[in-house]
């Protein structure tokens, strides 16, 4: 029987260079191995993007309400501030879409929300609320973790959507809940998502108002913070929920 070849032996090493440079294969280098991982397979950084897209947006579902199951970022502004929160959370800022009811605010927020996590972000972890809601789980007897634990945790959460902001009956409590949130967000770089149908400012250059507004419903301090950091997308259009245009 024929001794096996055996890459530790010599000689057979040598027949074997020798046969093969015979055939004219001698000098052929064996090249890199081609084992990088494709985007379809574990090690590509496409693949595990993918898959922390995947799991954001089962996450997403959960958190949307099934009438907005199907919202998109049409809006531009909105499209464009979901890709930086996307791309670097702490630098994106906040965004607010205000306009008159039923002009789409909710779904673009929601939308907002999905795109994000379509990216496949590192950290996707959401809550959206409506003011009123929020309002709600802080008052006493609210929530059995408590007012402060409750703010605690709609403060620290790394996307958060407060919807109908300045709906809610005001009062000192309202303004002041509603500015530790925002500012500690603020100071925490944390972005959020505000919807209201109010107007931020409504006054016109001779600083006559011309309607209610978010300073008159949550406070002067409120909206000066939101300024700060705030990209304000006005919607407008007809009520979606009437169907045609007026
Ligand atoms: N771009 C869109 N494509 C399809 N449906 C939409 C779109 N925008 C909004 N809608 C639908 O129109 C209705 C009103 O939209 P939405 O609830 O977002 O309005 P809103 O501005 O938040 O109103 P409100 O001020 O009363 O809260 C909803 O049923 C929503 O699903
Ligand atoms: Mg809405």
């Amino acid at each position: 029987m024929a001794e096996p070849i055996t890459l530790d032996n010599e000689a057979a090493m040598a027949r074997l260079r020798a046969g093969l440079a015979h055939r004219g294969l001698a000098e052929v280098e064996p090249g890199p191995i081609a084992d990088e991982p494709s985007p379809d397979e574990p090690g590509h950084p496409e693949y595990h993007r993918r898959r922390r897209a995947e799991w954001a947006l089962k996450r997403w579902t959960t958190a949307t309400p099934p009438r907005y199951r199907r919202a998109d970022a049409e809006h531009p502004d909105v499209a464009a501030w979901a890709d930086r929160v996307a791309d670097d959370p702490e630098s994106a800022g906040s965004i607010l879409l205000t306009g008159t009811t039923g002009t789409g605010k909710t779904h673009q927020a929601y939308g907002a929300l999905r795109r994000i996590a379509a990216a496949g972000p590192h950290v996707y972890e959401i809550r959206a609320i409506t003011a009123a809601d929020m309002y709600g789980l802080l008052r006493p007897k609210g929530s059995d973790r408590g007012a402060e634990e409750e703010l605690r945790r709609l403060t620290r959460v790394p996307l958060l959507l407060l919807d109908d902001l300045g709906s809610a009956k005001a009062s000192e409590w309202t303004e002041e809940v509603t500015y530790r949130l925002i500012n500690e967000r603020y100071n925490a770089c944390r972005p959020s998502i505000y919807t209201s149908n109010l107007p931020a400012d409504s006054r016109d250059e001779h600083g006559q108002r011309h309607g209610p507004d978010l300073i008159t419903a949550l406070g002067e301090r409120i909206v000066s913070r939101l300024a700060e950091d705030t990209q304000v997308v006005a919607m407008t259009g007809h009520d979606r929920r009437r169907g045609v245009k007026p």
